[in-house]
């Protein structure tokens, strides 16, 4: 067990994760008539992207731009130096990037996309291959727009939803070094490597593995690049679960990481619970080759196309990445979620990995073909019957072939984000009452089809309708369960 000073035992109480931390600012919720719920669904063609919230109860879409912020972070944004070149606040958020990434050399970005735009459209020619233990939707799109193609790298045990491995996000050393043979290294400008693996239920990679990967970069001299998005959860599951780690401090699990790095990038929204991103480095030639693209794309080299009070709140966020009591709270809150719906048969990915509870709807919609969208339509029908949002991760977040075809998803999830401390522990408990009864009366769902398709990352706009009216039938069960109760 690892050496953990926010795990509280219970004296005779079930031993429940404790917030650490207080609530002095809400927000008020609305758990709007269920019949609401199915209009907001048609108006929103039920895609959960589309919806407003005034119609969601509990928001769990994403934790990009969505995690608590602190006090300290809010004080801080009250001191932003606005200024278009040279503020003191981007000098702050430099400052914080070497203290706490390890790296000297910073380019602002608007946010983690804007950081994918600009090493794609730097490093990449058409024809080139991206290795990567997995893809994300952003970055895969930007490697296809700027002429290059993925190829995704894990373990087998990766894809397998009930599991015990604790690092399925782990690259597959073999195929990669194939790989590289394969293609020739003057073909691959770098390769990718995400921490807490988004797609595939949020599963990290272990420093051994890490440093198999740099090893094998450096063999045949090629970049590392590491999307550290979601980099402070990794470290946190590294100190849990990997041998040699257990005594370490978030700070030096992070600087191991980032030192076998060359190019680092993060969404800010996710890394520092705030709203921005960047990409840094040591290597002066690299910061050179990028710096042009940054007033391209984003805006002057001192704020890239962020709000200058927000770059204050990202450099506080990123020291506050390295408290344990912060950097725990999400994944405790997932684990026990998780462990609460395995122990009653609902599948999700285990082992607990971050961001959110995954739910497998292949096999909970195993009467849904992939064609009609069973993790679409399940995510549909769980806003339907419990006002919560979470996000398709399945087929309709893929994007077509280059000749059009459908490509469909190794995984059909349905996300539950947990962002860092939102929600309270009776609110987690009412997702996995829900959760249980759709799982009880998953016949009742059917699939979905598109009416709107757009061209590039779907997901985010589309509109679906289903097949049949099984959103009505599902209405009218959960109206006999629980009767004029929301
Ligand atoms: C792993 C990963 N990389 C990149 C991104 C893109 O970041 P952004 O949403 O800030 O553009 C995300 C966003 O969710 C992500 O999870």
């Amino acid at each position: 067990m690892a050496n953990d000073s926010t795990n509280i035992k219970f004296y005779k109480e079930e031993n429940i994760p404790l917030e650490l931390h207080k609530v002095r600012v809400v927000q008020k919720l609305h758990l709007v008539p269920i019949e609401r719920r199915l209009e907001a669904l048609f108006e929103g063609g039920f895609n959960t992207f589309r919806l407003n919230t005034k119609d969601v109860f509990l928001d769990m879409l994403t934790d990009s731009g969505t995690n608590a912020m602190s006090d300290c972070q809010l004080g801080a944004m009250m001191m932003a130096d606005d200024a278009y070149a040279g503020s003191q606040s981007f000098f702050r958020f430099q400052k914080a990037v070497e203290d706490v990434l390890g790296k000297k050399y910073l380019l602002p970005a608007h946010q983690g996309r804007a950081a994918e735009n600009i090493i794609s459209h730097a490093f990449i020619k058409k024809g080139d291959i991206i290795p990567m233990n997995y893809h994300f939707t952003t970055s895969m799109a930007h490697i296809t727009q700027h002429g290059g193609k993925i190829e995704e790298l894990l373990y087998d045990e990766a894809y397998v939803i009930n599991s015990k491995h604790p690092f399925k996000g782990n690259m597959n050393i073999e195929k990669l070094e194939d790989s590289i043979k394969k293609h020739g290294a003057e073909n691959i400008p770098f390769i990718r490597m995400e921490a807490s693996t988004n797609l595939i239920g949020g599963q990290p990679f272990s420093i051994k593995n890490l440093r198999d990967v740099r090893k094998i970069a450096d063999k045949y001299g090629i970049l590392l690049v590491l999307d550290a998005s979601l980099l402070g959860e990794n470290a946190y599951l590294v100190k849990q679960r990997e041998e040699g780690f257990n005594d370490k401090t978030i700070a030096e699990i992070i600087l191991t990481m980032t030192d076998l790095s060359d190019i680092i990038y993060f969404s800010a929204r996710k890394l520092s619970s705030s709203r921005g991103g960047g990409i840094c480095t040591n290597s002066e030639k690299i910061y050179k080759k990028l710096e042009p693209l940054v007033p391209l794309f984003e805006g002057f080299l001192t704020y890239g196309g962020i709000s200058i009070r927000e770059i204050e709140a990202i450099a506080v966020g990123l020291y506050e990445t390295l408290d344990e009591t912060m950097i725990s709270q999400s994944p405790k809150f997932i684990e026990y979620l998780v462990n609460s719906l395995d122990k009653k048969g609902v599948p999700v990915v285990t082992p607990p990995g971050v961001l959110g509870c995954h739910i497998d709807a292949i096999q909970i919609c195993s009467h849904i073909s992939q064609k009609e969208y069973p993790a679409g339509a399940f995510a549909a029908a769980f806003y339907l019957i419990s006002g919560v949002r979470g996000m398709e991760r399945g087929s309709i977040s893929n994007q077509r072939d280059e000749y059009g075809n459908e490509t469909y998803a190794d995984m059909e999830l349905l996300r539950l984000a947990i962002p860092r401390r939102v929600f309270t522990l009776s609110q987690i408990k009412y997702v996995e009452d829900r959760l249980c009864w759709l799982y009880d009366n998953r016949q009742l769902i059917e699939g979905l089809r598109f009416v709107y398709e757009p061209s590039v990352l779907r997901f985010f706009m589309g509109g679906l309708e289903p097949v049949s009216d099984w959103p009505q039938k599902l209405i009218a069960k959960f109206k006999k369960d629980f009767g004029d109760s929301l």
